[in-house]
């Protein structure tokens, strides 16, 4: 099928390149044109594992292309997803002004029958709005049905996620739509559930689910800190709980917290609908309270471990919200060190993929590292924000040496073992443990 996505950012362009790689022809669009410029250079604008082989293979075989265009999208494609960013608003709510923009721009351009899929998260009822606006702006007799298609992609396994989804979830209120839906996912039914159900219901599976998955970190580093005030360690509660297939290991490690673009936005977006919608949500606010204050507790470990902060040489592995991605919205990383610079340490900081977008962020007080062991190299403490691969397989004889001595470790993923840190004569504290 002929398919456009309208926003190349984390979910368009990885929507749109798995969606050539099950063999439909599509045709990425973006109202950005440096981004496009750097997508027909063959250069990805976001780092995720395997995405640049993936769309240099579509393009090679015919199946992508990408245009600044919309309208020439609505003219040469069936199926317009909306992919466009939802940010969330002061107030916590969603801006969909986006969403509202390509859905009029969509309209505008129609001349036979097409399909405006919001692939964004978006509220519950904002498919409502989109028929609105489109009813207004479209031609005369203009023939469409909107429809939800919500992503569960998470950043560094978004490919596998598309690919290999536990679910497809389709919000339909046609049969025509179900069909032409039914037809794009056809290429996964074999190892997938696809779910099609009406698009209210479609839209709120998406917040639901993101939030429960918060729901669940939250709920697990509130436990971990119960483990902290008696002998219990957090890493064998969650292994003990995890083993009920009820509860299911994942979504249970204890640790600084979650960020990224997703949780703490669809969260306050949750919370927002439902206020709107006349309920009180307070379950959620609670989810947000705990997340929060994860990012004081380990301030809070530092200042233990090292008593006052000026002067101190605090070296900082791991930047981005969490391994593998260069993501840095809503990364732990940002409020920690931004107290740490507050309260005088002098910060020296190292992450694989996310230096450059966390330069645009943080204070330019801080030194950015090469690699793992510049970073350890004379820190009075070393803190570990991610898990990614590099700092999981650091040689730890070798960071003892390194650190100014008495060799002092905060772990905010828990990757290290406390016996392992106590052998090698290593002051550790980790969460929960
Ligand atoms: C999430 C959802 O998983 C995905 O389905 C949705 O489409 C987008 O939001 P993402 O935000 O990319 O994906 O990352 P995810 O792997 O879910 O982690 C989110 C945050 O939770 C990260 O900061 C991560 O470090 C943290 N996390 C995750 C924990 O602290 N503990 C865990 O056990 C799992």
């Amino acid at each position: 099928m002929k398919v456009a996505i309208v926003g190349t950012g984390y979910v368009g362009l990885v929507s749109g390149t798995c969606l050539a790689e099950m063999g439909h022809n599509i045709m990425c669009i973006d109202n950005n044109e440096e981004k496009i410029k750097t997508l027909e250079n063959g250069d990805i604008p976001i780092y995720e594992p395997g995405l640049k082989e993936l769309v240099e293979k579509n393009r090679k075989e015919g199946r992508l292309s990408f245009s600044t265009s919309v309208k020439e999208g609505v003219k040469k494609c069936d199926v317009i997803f909306v992919a466009v960013h939802t940010p969330p608003l002061p107030d916590g709510s969603a801006n969909l002004c986006y969403v509202e923009e390509v859905s009029r721009e969509i309209a505008e351009n129609m001349d036979d029958y097409r399909i405006i899929v919001s692939k964004s998260t978006v509220p519950v009822e904002t498919g409502k709005w989109i028929k609105r606006t489109v009813d207004k702006y479209a031609k005369e007799g203009a023939e469409y049905d909107v429809a939800s298609n919500p992503e569960f992609l998470r950043e560094g396994k978004a490919i596998d996620d598309f690919l290999n989804p536990d679910r497809v979830v389709i919000g339909v209120e046609s049969d025509r739509a179900r069909q032409m839906m039914s037809e794009l996912y056809a290429p996964l039914k074999d190892k997938t559930e696809i779910l099609i159900t009406n698009i209210e219901s479609s839209e709120l599976i998406k917040h639901a689910s993101n939030s429960f998955l918060a729901m669940k970190i939250s709920y697990i580093n509130a436990v971990s800190n119960i483990c902290e005030k008696t002998d219990a360690d957090i890493e064998e509660v969650a292994r003990g709980m995890g083993l009920d297939k009820r509860i299911g290991n994942k979504f249970l490690q204890a640790g600084v917290g979650f960020g990224g673009s997703c949780f703490p936005k669809d969260l306050s977006a949750f919370i927002k609908i439902a206020e709107k919608l006349g309920y009180d949500f307070s379950v959620l606010k609670e989810v947000q309270k705990i997340n929060k204050n994860q990012r004081g507790l380990v301030i809070e470990k530092i200042r233990k471990s090292l008593w006052n902060l000026n002067n101190k040489n605090i070296g900082v592995l791991g930047l981005a919200f969490k391994a593998d991605t260069d993501d840095m919205r809503n990364a732990p990383s940002i409020d920690i060190i931004n107290q740490l610079v507050k309260e005088g340490a002098s910060v020296k900081a190292y992450d694989p993929e996310a230096a450059e977008n966390a330069k645009k962020i943080l204070p330019g007080a801080i030194t950015y590292c090469e690699d793992v062991y510049e970073t350890v190299k004379d820190s009075d403490l070393l803190l570990i924000l991610t898990d990614w691969k590099q700092i999981v397989e650091m040689d730890m004889k070798k960071v003892k040496e390194l650190l100014a001595e008495p060799a002092t470790i905060v772990d905010g993923r828990n990757v290290f073992e406390p016996e392992e840190m106590e052998k090698l004569g290593i002051k550790y504290t980790s969460i929960g443990r």
